[in-house]
């Protein structure tokens, strides 16, 4: 059995006042569960460090900088991510790549870094409407891959987690059928059994893209799909820990 996941995306959302209602909700309504994750901007990691330590839920950030240190302005590092007690972090989420402009082999950068310093990546890969529609999906996504697997090596996805997030599906209410999601997780694991049967077996492969609570248990009853990755709907107490039992 591969571990499930459910992690929360706060993205661009929150402050002092409402992360701390959030995550005492978040702690109380999720006990008993294993991997429950929230990824908080930067400025409140340590306000999850705070709240978080002892706590079943882990924590994370939503990027992090592909260089080590120095004269970056306005980057951060995966050191101070680990400083902040982050066990994971997002890389490539499609708002970093298409409005950030952040391509396939900073991505590979990223997780590079995220991993030499302990870090365990969430890898988002996902294909935009009109390359679904033009039905290059595995086309995009595996290119999207394989960018991270040659240059970390496909070893390295023993300690990452992969979301597949249908870009046409995030924020819009507009979530892919069990199947559809399903079909590109296969195809997914195929592909890098065909690199490492033992790494296609264990890495876990999560489903993002307006997941809630009353669609999260059939996405998450489908073979391939280990969990979520969860925006809107993890800035909601509630919502979220539905969505993390419905893993469970
Ligand atoms: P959403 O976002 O659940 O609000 O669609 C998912 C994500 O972007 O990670």
């Amino acid at each position: 059995m591969r571990r499930k996941i459910v992690a929360g995306n706060w993205k661009m959302n929150g402050s002092l006042a409402e992360n701390g209602a959030l995550l005492k909700e978040v702690v109380a309504g999720s006990s008993g569960l294993s991997g429950v994750v929230c990824c908080s901007p930067y400025p409140y990691l340590f306000q999850l460090q705070r709240e978080l330590q002892g706590t079943h839920v882990a924590w994370g950030a939503q990027n992090l900088s592909q260089f080590e240190r120095g004269a970056y302005t306005g980057e951060v590092s995966a050191a101070m991510l680990v400083d902040f007690g982050c066990s994971y972090v997002i890389i490539g989420h499609s708002e970093r790549r298409a409005i950030f402009g952040e391509t396939s082999m900073t991505v590979a950068e990223k997780f590079k870094a995220a991993q030499d310093s302990g870090l365990i990546p969430i890898l988002c890969l996902g294909e935009t409407l009109a390359e679904r529609e033009a039905g290059i999906t595995e086309a995009v996504v595996g290119e999207q891959f394989d960018a991270v697997a040659g240059l970390a090596g496909i070893d390295a996805f023993e300690q990452a987690v992969i979301a597949y997030e249908p870009v046409w599906a995030i924020g819009t209410g507009r979530t892919a059928t069990p199947q559809q999601a399903q079909d590109v997780h296969r195809h997914l694991r195929d592909r890098i059994a065909l690199m490492s049967p033992d790494v296609a077996g264990k890495v876990p492969i999560l489903y993002g893209g307006s997941v809630k609570p009353a669609n999260a248990a059939e996405l998450f009853a489908m073979p391939d799909i280990d969990g979520g990755l969860i925006g809107g709907a993890s800035l909601v107490a509630r919502d979220f820990c539905e969505i993390c039992r419905a893993a469970a």
